[in-house]
């Protein structure tokens, strides 16, 4: 039986792991998301073993000696935290790995070059290295500033106005994540398309449509499935070519694209699941248990995908202001109307862009999915409209 070595599980993903075909030690990074109680972990995977996330050294020694006395055959990560710690062990220890093949993981800058060199819509951009290489770069057009290593839409900044280049510079040096890259800024409705790849065979799972605070930051207040779009085959299509440009063979992927007047161009390929609990809007209006499926994939027994629902799903996130988290985060517990089809209000304030929490839904139809998140998010007492981000 296939020894599997799971890297940061969050509580949905490691209670799949009860009754797979095979074994999994679960390596939980602390201080990561999942929680610091690792009780419940305990008991879901055949063996548990963590260590900081901080410390990579450390981790790889670790999953080593786990190697040694207990020979590893797969090593998986489904998070974006866990991808540097999956392909270091991959490395170390010689074993498979989802994401695979283990490559460095690109930052988005080379990312671009890669997908631009495999076919996919070519989209400028520059590593720069200061203002004055921005100014060049944009030429009066409007560009995307953002760090070359970035995620979670720190430290994206758009620039519209050529005044407020030295403005945008600071913001995305401030995120600390790498060199700033500038990129013409793609116009148009924004998508993501989740995709599950086995062997280098790549299937479509689904379209996804998303809502973002807009500009300067566009920050992910939303999503809803199955997308309102009829250029769904050209977003799939455009999405294999850049999981097949980036020699992605296997693993869930998260790949986001921009439908522009000119056809959809990849904003950034993500080697993993999407966030923003995508995997459970995924069940919600498919049936596909996602988070099964990729874990039975990795244990190298893909199944076949049962699509048992046709419906929509749909998920609003809830953000404060600067003033509600001045004193920490707000323990105010608040409830959201009852409105029909609302699955969750959850109720989980971080300083991550001031969320609050979120509302999720599920309806016959991606409209109705949206409408009811929409009311129930207008029914939080004295909170900013859903779709502000301050
Ligand atoms: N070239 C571009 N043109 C237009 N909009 C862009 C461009 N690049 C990024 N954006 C906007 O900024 C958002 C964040 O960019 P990107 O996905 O590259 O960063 P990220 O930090 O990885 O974000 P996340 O983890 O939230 O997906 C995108 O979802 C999109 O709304
Ligand atoms: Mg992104």
């Amino acid at each position: 039986m296939n020894h599997l070595l799971l890297v940061g599980a969050w509580p949905e993903l490691a209670s799949r792991l009860v009754g797979l075909p095979g074994r999994v030690t679960l390596l939980q990074l602390d201080g990561m998301p999942g929680g610091s109680d690792l009780t419940p972990y305990a008991r879901w995977a055949a063996d548990l073993i963590h260590a900081p996330w901080d410390q990579p050294a450390k981790v790889v020694k670790l999953a080593a000696e786990l190697h040694a006395r207990d020979p590893l055959d797969v090593v998986a990560g489904y998070g974006e935290f866990t991808l540097s710690a999956v392909t270091a062990i991959a490395q170390h220890c010689g074993i498979r790995s989802v994401p695979g093949p283990a490559d460095q993981r690109p930052g988005k800058a080379a990312q671009r070059a890669m997908l631009a060199a495999g076919g996919c819509m070519p989209v400028r951009c520059l590593v720069c290295d200061g203002p004055d290489d921005v100014r060049r770069f944009a030429a009066g057009r409007p560009v995307i500033l953002k760090p070359d290593l970035g995620n979670g839409s720190l430290g994206v900044f758009a620039v519209t106005d050529a005044c407020r280049i030295d403005e945008g510079w600071r913001w995305v040096r401030a995120a600390g994540l790498g060199a700033v890259l500038a990129e013409e800024m793609l116009a148009g409705p924004e998508f993501s398309v989740e995709t599950r790849s086995v062997e280098g065979r790549h299937e479509v799972l689904m379209v996804t449509e998303k809502f973002t605070s807009g500009p300067p930051h566009f920050v992910e207040v939303g999503h809803v499935m199955p997308a309102r779009t009829a250029a769904g085959p050209s977003l799939e299509d455009e999405a294999v070519r850049a999981l097949i440009a980036l020699g992605h063979a296997d693993g869930p992927a998260h790949v986001e694209l921009i439908l522009t007047e000119a056809g959809p161009a990849v904003v950034e390929v993500n080697r993993r699941l999407g966030g923003d609990r995508i995997w459970e809007l995924l069940q919600l209006s498919t049936g596909i248990d996602v988070l099964r499926l990729v874990l039975l994939d990795a244990l190298g027994k893909p199944p076949v995908v049962d699509r048992s629902v046709d419906a929509a799903a749909a998920i609003r996130f809830v953000h404060g202001d600067a003033a509600m988290f001045a004193d920490g985060p707000p323990v105010q517990p608040t409830s959201v109307a009852a409105v029909p089809g609302l699955v969750r209000f959850r109720w989980e304030p971080t300083t991550y862009h001031r969320r609050l929490g979120h509302v999720l839904t599920h309806a016959a139809d991606p409209s109705r999915a949206v409408h009811a998140a929409e009311q129930a998010c207008a029914s939080f007492p004295d909170r900013p409209p859903a779709g502000t981000v301050t």
